[in-house]
């Protein structure tokens, strides 16, 4: 077991989060301890020592709350209890014990801006306009023509209005129809959160991620939202209509500085980072509020979906830089359960380029998410037609073939059932053949992207400069991103075909994606072969 970082070292109570490294974990198919093919918290417990021993300093679960999987998970019916699948609430206060006696602290996904259509407050709103929870969610009266009562598009296809016949009302919906909108204008909402958010905390969960935390308030006018253009986000233009009005609302801050407000009266402090899947850089920064008053943390949507080239994305972090206000960090993923992983989508299954994408999450300035399978350049599962599971897939198909990919099985060894299930069991979507890519071989193998992986967390976690200290941009050839980091280190990565040499470089070679440089001095000049990277001790 690796030793518990020293969460005060350097005498600043954010280390452990700013300079650490975090961890996504899809409990369905991370680890399954009873052979149900589904995994579950003891499943977690029993690879902490993988995870502590890469070095990870928390976890961030997708959710694990009691739901009927019409969005796996996303879609809660008790949001104060264990789903049965997963274990039971003695698992996650072990999980959370043990994860502490390794230095490893624990995020829950919070989803505020809807519930599971079987919620009691959702199935008591059904039961009249005069329920006790109606006014929990977005209801109005359809058009005169009985149509819904505005033009707003759910994100996964279609109208974001239900008809609820008995009471002649419509509701919001802006995923799943299975997934009614809460009302955030209504206070007995918000206090409700309150109460959800100090459940978890009072529990020791460390913090959260918030699921879709720009969406939670709609415009109180229901207005509707103006036609698209060619300007807009593709998904938009498909859909007919700019998302205006029923997603990123100013008002959505004041729900984000009040869980600040309770946040900061734990100690230590919990954390919010926010699913934050907005348009632009500047739209990110206000989820930061003046820097420690709203989220702790927001994913980078623009560098996710960037390519990995080092024009690109350099310019985003140059951009991220300049924009984040003072006290505010970044954060950085390349993968997580609703994209395709990153060793498929930057790499195409290229291990060197996968060790370039790690080189890069794991040194820039904030705090790199891996999702489960990043460690050891997992690609996406196959899935096929008939495997499917997540309905908007089932309901784009071939057109969006849905995250079922993104969600397959960890393979742990070689063999049936690659040590995520017992040999011979069902698992709950297929898994990549494990001979192919799996931890246990990867162990073995001094060379493969799990050791480089540990190197590099082990480099950044042990250093000032990668933990904490300032970036800079440096001069490189076209397609060789090169940055400073702190006082003494510099990275470098060519994210090209084309071998290319870096001057002004001197020092000596404390990681490289091809471990035998490292060590190695440089003079004056790097260079680097086609897709490699590393990192120089000046
Ligand atoms: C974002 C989550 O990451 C995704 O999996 C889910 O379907 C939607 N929010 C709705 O909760």
């Amino acid at each position: 077991m690796a030793p518990a970082p020293d969460p005060d070292r350097a005498g600043d109570p954010e280390r452990w989060w700013h300079g650490g490294v975090f961890y996504q974990i899809y409990p369905r198919s991370f680890a399954d301890s009873n052979g149900d093919g589904v995994g579950d918290l003891p499943g977690i417990i029993s690879r902490l020592d993988h995870l502590a021993g890469l070095g990870i300093s928390g976890i961030w679960l997708s959710p694990v709350t009691v739901s009927p999987n019409r969005d796996w998970g996303y879609d809660v019916a008790d949001y104060c209890d264990i789903d049965p699948a997963y274990g039971t609430l003695d698992d996650l206060d072990t999980l959370v014990r043990e994860g502490a006696a390794r230095g490893i602290r624990v995020l829950l996904d919070l989803v505020p801006n809807h519930t599971s259509d079987q919620h009691p407050w959702f199935v008591d709103a059904l039961t009249g306009r005069d329920a006790a929870h109606r006014d929990y969610y977005v209801w109005a009266d359809p058009r005169p023509d009985g149509s819904p009562p505005n033009n707003w598009v759910s994100i996964f296809g279609g109208t974001a209005w239900e008809l609820h016949a008995a009471s002649g009302q419509y509701y919001l919906h802006n995923f799943e129809a299975q997934q009614p909108d809460l009302n955030w204008w209504n206070e007995d909402v918000r206090r409700a959160f309150d109460d959800i958010v100090r459940f978890w905390w009072d529990r020791g969960v460390s913090g959260f991620r918030i699921d879709v935390c720009n969406m939670m308030i709609k415009d109180a006018e229901l207005r509707d939202n103006p036609p698209a253009t060619e300007d807009d986000p593709l998904d938009q233009q498909f859909a007919g209509v700019k998302a205006v009005y029923n997603t990123d609302r100013p008002e959505a801050h004041d729900i984000l500085r009040r869980w600040r407000a309770i946040a900061g009266g734990y100690d230590p402090e919990r954390l919010l980072i926010g699913e934050t899947n907005v348009e632009d850089l500047h739209a990110l920064m206000q989820f930061y509020g003046e820097g420690r008053n709203e989220l702790h943390g927001g994913f980078n949507f623009v560098f996710l979906n960037a390519p990995l080239e080092a024009a690109a994305m350099r310019a985003i972090v140059e951009e991220v830089e300049a924009l984040l206000p003072e006290g505010a960090w970044p954060i950085w993923t390349g993968s997580n359960h609703d994209v395709s992983r990153l060793a498929t989508r930057w790499a195409g299954g290229d291990p060197d380029k996968v060790r370039c994408a790690l080189l890069v999450l794991l040194t820039l300035r904030g705090t790199p998410f891996l999702y489960q399978g990043d460690e050891i350049g997992l690609t996406d599962g196959p899935i096929e037609r008939e495997d499917l599971l997540d309905a908007v897939g089932i309901r784009f198909w071939p057109y969006y073939k849905g995250r079922d990919a993104e969600r397959t099985p960890m393979p742990w060894a070689p063999g049936p059932g690659g040590g995520f299930t017992a040999p011979g069991v069902r698992t709950w979507l297929p898994m990549a053949d494990p001979a192919a890519c799996n931890v246990a071989d990867q162990e073995a193998d001094p060379g493969s992207v799990l050791h480089f992986t540990r190197r590099a967390i082990a480099l950044r976690t042990g250093s000032d400069d990668l933990a904490v200290g300032s970036y800079r941009s440096l001069p490189a050839p076209e397609g060789v991103w090169a940055f400073g980091r702190g006082e003494r280190t510099a990275v470098v990565v060519n994210l090209s075909d084309v071998p290319a040499t870096v001057d002004g470089l001197s020092g000596s070679v404390a990681l490289a994606t091809d471990r035998a440089r490292e060590g190695s001095p440089v003079d004056g000049a790097l260079h680097l072969p086609p897709w490699s990277g590393a990192v120089l001790r000046q």
